[in-house]
């Protein structure tokens, strides 16, 4: 365990363990953590976590689970045995399925997090999928999430301030889509910089491409480090 709680999480996306870990080498474990998605875990499995554990790093896990309870469980249960800080699954999957993974992960493995409407769904497509307008989808799964006990969810800090009812020590919003001011967009749409996050009630912030396309990405970091420092850090 950091020593703090940094509120930076950098997203590890490469296609390999060699790019991941020869960028993870540059940051410092104090100051974030860092997060493994699909691409990286599929390409690099278990090892990579395993390798970024060693430097020091504490993992989260997006590989967003979503599939029957009894098998979300069980991945959930096998991400906890690499050691990872948090892990995550799609609100989507519906209560039992969500209750099956809290069950797998007791409070204090893990941190259980859920994923409400993902920020790349327009408002047609989530009317051709019958789940209706974002926020108030949004809202609902959110709920549902926090109604199981999971841990917090993944939301555009755009999306944060209807959960403020919801979230607080016990239930966490993290964010991705921060862009600090003066970075690119790239293909995110819906950006924030960190005092907006942090301000819509952000507890974590995921960040990519600020930090691992920056020329000196130790610099970046920093920077994004001190913008996220909070009280009692
Ligand atoms: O490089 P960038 O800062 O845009 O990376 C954002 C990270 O957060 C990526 O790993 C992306 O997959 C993830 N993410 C996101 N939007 C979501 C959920 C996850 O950008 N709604």
């Amino acid at each position: 365990m950091p020593r703090t709680d940094p509120a930076v999480i950098v997203a590890l996306d490469y296609p390999g363990a060699r790019e991941a870990l020869a960028l993870a080498q540059k940051l410092d474990p104090a100051r974030c953590r860092v997060k493994v998605g699909s691409e990286l875990f599929t390409a690099a499995g278990p090892s990579v976590v395993a390798g970024l554990k060693s430097l020091g790093f504490e993992v989260f896990l997006d590989l967003k689970f979503h599939d029957i309870p009894h098998t979300v469980a069980r991945a959930c249960r096998s991400a906890c045995d690499l050691g990872v800080w948090m892990v995550n699954v799609h609100a989507l999957g519906g209560p039992r399925m969500l209750a099956a993974a809290r069950a797998a992960l007791p409070l204090g493995l893990a941190h259980l997090i859920g994923v409400t409407v993902l920020t790349s769904h327009s408002e047609h497509e989530l009317a051709e999928l019958g789940l209706g307008s974002a926020p108030a989808r949004t809202q609902a799964l959110a709920r549902m999430c926090r109604d199981v006990g999971l841990d917090g969810v993944v939301c555009s800090a755009h999306e944060a301030p209807l959960l403020a009812d919801l979230a607080g020590d016990a239930f966490m919003l993290v964010t991705p889509g921060i862009r600090p001011p003066g970075t690119p967009a790239d293909d995110q749409r819906r950006t924030a910089d960190i005092g907006e996050a942090l301000a819509a009630g952000a507890r974590y912030l995921v960040i990519g491409r600020p930090i691992t396309q920056a020329p000196d990405p130790a610099a970046a970091l920093e920077a994004c480090a001190r913008a996220a420092h909070r009280k009692g850090e």
